[in-house]
């Protein structure tokens, strides 16, 4: 359909284009007829420059047909194309099939080689250099406007090649995130602790991970981490990638590790929401980036980054 906003614009250009053409037509016509036949051509009235004077001749054949043709062009292509909105033209074309003829063809095209990534398991993939070429593209298109194109994240974006990982950075664990997303709940702590309770358990926060602080404002924040925030987090503040509760103690910060930051983020919480990609993507492009992130972290990760 137009996108003009009432029809009644469709028909207006539709007839100012078609009352045009045949102005040309008309046009061309008045001016290739020698009025007089016979007669020699007179002069144009009009002035002269500099002792040239202009014959009121017809155009010459050759050039007047040239603009025909341009004319009778203009209205093959109005009749094939939808030109006049108002008539969709007799090949149908339409930018929409056009483009649903290229998503097609790429289908055709692309789709075989996904699905034969997808017969294999995410190691094999990942070994794969042309596989892992089309996941870094995947990856520049889907994943960078969150992860960062160089994949090392930002506040509440996950680094994904410091070995370090949230969830499982297995290959499963990469896929099942990518397909399903992910939702980190960290509850906010402001109204079930009392400000210098949560700034003794930051403390001991900064403790875990070998920083200095006040080491006895450690010692009182040790019993609420023990009480509070274990359950999540590990008696020993390590973590736990079932929930998505990050190791405090490695000194890779999801937020921030500053005092400031910690005790922000114990006070209100924090959400962190990786998107699911299974229906946005397909299985099986999220296999093949996988594939591409696992074989990034190994590469870039270290020894830590194998799990
Ligand atoms: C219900 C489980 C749960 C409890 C209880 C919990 N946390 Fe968390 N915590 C999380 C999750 C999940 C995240 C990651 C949030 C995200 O991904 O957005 C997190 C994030 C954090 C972070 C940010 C780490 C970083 O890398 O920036 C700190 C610090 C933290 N928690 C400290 C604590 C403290 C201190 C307590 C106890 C007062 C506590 N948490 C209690 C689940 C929990
Ligand atoms: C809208 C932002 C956004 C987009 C887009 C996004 N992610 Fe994420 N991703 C996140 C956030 C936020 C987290 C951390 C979730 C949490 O805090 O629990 C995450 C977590 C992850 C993790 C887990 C990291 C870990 O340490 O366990 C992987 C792997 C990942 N993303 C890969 C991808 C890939 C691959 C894409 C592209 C298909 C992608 N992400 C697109 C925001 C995004």
């Amino acid at each position: 359909m137009n996108q003009l906003l009432s029809p009644g614009w469709a028909w207006y250009v539709a007839i100012l284009t078609v009352v045009s053409l045949l102005g040309c037509l008309w046009v061309l016509r008045a001016n290739s007829i020698k009025k007089d036949p016979g007669a020699d051509a007179k002069l144009h009235g009009h002035n002269e420059w500099d002792g040239l004077r202009e014959y009121d001749n017809p155009l010459p054949r050759w050039w007047s047909n040239l603009f025909y043709l341009t004319v009778f062009f203009s209205f093959g292509y109005l009749l094939l194309y939808p030109g006049l909105v108002v008539f969709p033209g007799l090949l149908n074309w339409t930018t929409e099939s056009l483009y649903k003829d290229e998503v097609k063809q790429a289908k055709a095209e692309f789709d075989p080689i996904f699905d034969a990534y997808a017969k294999q398991d995410v190691k094999t993939v990942a070994a794969d250099k042309g596989a892992v070429q089309i996941g870094a593209r995947l990856f520049q298109t889907y994943c960078v406007q969150c992860h960062g194109t160089d994949m090392r994240g930002s506040k509440g974006f996950p680094n994904l090649v410091d070995g370090d990982w949230l969830y499982a950075g297995t290959p499963e664990g990469i896929e099942e995130t990518i397909l399903n997303g992910r939702n980190g709940v960290m509850p906010p702590f402001g109204e079930a602790l009392k400000a210098d309770q949560i700034q003794d358990v930051a403390q001991y926060v900064l403790s875990l991970s070998g920083r200095a602080g006040s080491a006895d404002a450690a010692k009182r924040g040790e019993a609420t981490f023990k009480e509070t925030c274990a359950a999540c987090h590990g008696a020993d503040g390590r973590g736990n990638q079932a929930l998505g509760a990050p190791n405090l103690t490695d000194n890779i910060w999801l937020y921030g590790g500053s005092l400031a930051t910690i005790v922000e983020t114990i006070t209100k919480g924090r959400q962190g929401q990786m998107p699911a990609h299974k229906d946005l993507i397909g299985p099986a492009r999220v296999h093949v980036l996988a594939a591409y992130v696992y074989a990034q972290a190994q590469e870039h990760g270290g020894p830590s980054a194998k799990p």
